[in-house]
């Protein structure tokens, strides 16, 4: 894709010939190499609580957080839309969303996202009348791993089923660009994207969504703590890291 990448012209990509790539990047590096390899969407997400932080989920994560991260990947220049996570408990009214999601603009981002479906609808056409993108996220909200106890597959029950079409039917009419499935069961995943006319960017959700997101972390190996089924990695990063300084203090004997 030549040129700034829009989001509108993510959301153009629905039933093109390539499939959404989207990564996270947390900082300026990061935000380069992955801008070098072409990937058009790169997501400042609330997932830096755990992989940047240490924190043990994303619940931790504050707007200042992600406001930091959006300013080191923003000065980047990437061509990639740059996308950022809005954190817990960061837009319960309408009001807050759109508070937030300025303060992330300001910052740098030039699309928000946040976690849920017509429990947040009012907040994302708070943010949408305002002229700020927005990305969905159903299925696995992350940001209520504690309520739930665990991240489980979302989709499997009928009702289930039906809720998260509603909910992306619901986030396509207040005008997302687009929707990240994370943790759907890949037949409910396959069925949400034939439902609406967005694209769907899906993590642990099948073959079946218009893109795919990952958390850099995760596909290079630099968070090798993780159990994840949804990725293998590309690179085992940590292990060279390790490698190359153990390697590198043994010289230091000589
Ligand atoms: O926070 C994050 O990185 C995310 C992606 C994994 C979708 O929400």
């Amino acid at each position: 894709m030549a040129g700034k990448v829009t989001a509108a012209q993510i959301r153009a990509m629905k039933g093109g010939p390539e499939k959404i790539a989207s990564l996270t990047a947390y900082d300026f590096p990061m935000a380069k190499i992955l801008d070098e390899a072409g990937i058009p969407l790169l997501l400042v997400g609330d997932s830096l609580g755990m992989v940047v932080l240490g924190y043990p989920d994303t619940t931790e994560v504050k707007v200042e957080d992600i406001e930091h991260h959006v300013r080191a990947v923003a000065r980047a220049r990437p061509q990639a839309l740059v996308a950022a996570d809005m954190p817990y408990r960061s837009y319960e009214n309408p009001a807050t969303a759109l508070a937030t999601a300025r303060r992330l603009q300001d910052a740098g981002a030039e699309a928000v996202k946040g976690e849920g479906g017509q429990s947040i609808i009012e907040q994302v056409r708070a943010i949408v009348a305002a002229g700020i993108p927005f990305l969905g996220h159903l299925g696995m909200l992350p940001q209520h791993v504690r309520e739930e106890g665990g991240y489980h597959i979302k989709g499997k029950k009928e009702q289930e089923r039906d809720g998260l079409i509603a909910d992306a039917q619901a986030l396509e009419a207040a005008g997302a660009f687009a929707i990240v499935l994370e943790l759907v069961s890949p037949p409910v995943a396959a069925a949400i994207t034939e439902h609406i006319k967005i694209p769907t960017i899906g993590i642990g959700s099948g073959a079946g969504c218009d893109g795919q997101i990952l958390v850099i972390h995760d596909l290079v190996g630099l968070w090798p703590w993780s159990k994840l089924k949804h990725v293998k990695p590309r690179l085992n990063a940590a292990e060279q890291i390790r490698d190359a300084v153990t390697a590198w203090k043994k010289g230091l004997a000589h």
